[in-house]
C-alpha cells in the first residue's frame, strides 16, 4: 500500500514537472516568435539579441531541470525498444535540440550585449537555421509530450 503511494506521489511530481516544462516551452516559443516580429517590424536588433538570450537561457533552464534527467530515463526505452515511434521521436527532438541550443550559444556569445549588430550581422544565415531547428525541436517536445502523457 505504501510503495503504491509513493509509486503515485512520484508519478505526480513527474507529470507536474512535465507540464511545468511545457508551459516553459510555449513561453519560449512567445518569446522566439515576439523577437523575430520585432525585428520584422522595426529592425530593433538590440532588442530581438537579447529576447533571444532570454530564450536561450529559459530553454537551457528547462533542460538542465526538467529535459536532461526525462531524456535520461527514455534513454533506456530507446535502446530497449529503438524502432517504435516514441523513441524516433526522442532521438530526433535531442538531436535537433542540442544542435539548435549549440548553436544559439554560439550566435550569442560573441555578442555579449554589445549594442552593434557587427558581432552577429554576419550570421543571418546560421540564425535562421537556428530557428527552424529549434522550431522542429519544440514542436517534436510537444509530441513527446502528448505520447508520454495523453495518447
Ligand atoms: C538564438 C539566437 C538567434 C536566433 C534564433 C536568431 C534568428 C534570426 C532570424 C530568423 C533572422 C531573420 C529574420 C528575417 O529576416 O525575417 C535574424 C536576423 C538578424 N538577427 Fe538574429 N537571431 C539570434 C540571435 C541574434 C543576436 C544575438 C543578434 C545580435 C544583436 C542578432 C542580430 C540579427 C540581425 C542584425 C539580423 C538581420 C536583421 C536585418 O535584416 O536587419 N540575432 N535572426
Amino acid at each position: 500500500m505504501e510503495i503504491i503511494a509513493t509509486d503515485l506521489v512520484r508519478s505526480l511530481v513527474y507529470l507536474s514537472l512535465a507540464e511545468i516544462n511545457l508551459v516553459f516551452q510555449i513561453v519560449i516559443l512567445a518569446v522566439l516568435s515576439a523577437s523575430v516580429i520585432t525585428l520584422r517590424k522595426g529592425r530593433h536588433h538590440f532588442l530581438h539579441g537579447s529576447t533571444m538570450l532570454i530564450a536561450t537561457l529559459l530553454n537551457a533552464l528547462s533542460f538542465i531541470w526538467v529535459m536532461g534527467p526525462s531524456l535520461l530515463n527514455l534513454g533506456r526505452l530507446v535502446v530497449d525498444k529503438p524502432y517504435t515511434m516514441i523513441s524516433t521521436v526522442t532521438v530526433a527532438h535531442g538531436i535537433l535540440g542540442a544542435i539548435a541550443g549549440i548553436l544559439a550559444v554560439w550566435i550569442i556569445v560573441p555578442w555579449r550585449l554589445r549594442s552593434s549588430i557587427r558581432y552577429c550581422v554576419g550570421k543571418r544565415k546560421t540564425m535562421k537555421i537556428t530557428l527552424v531547428l529549434w522550431m522542429i525541436a519544440l514542436f517534436s517536445g510537444i509530441l513527446l509530450y502528448a505520447f508520454l502523457y495523453i495518447i
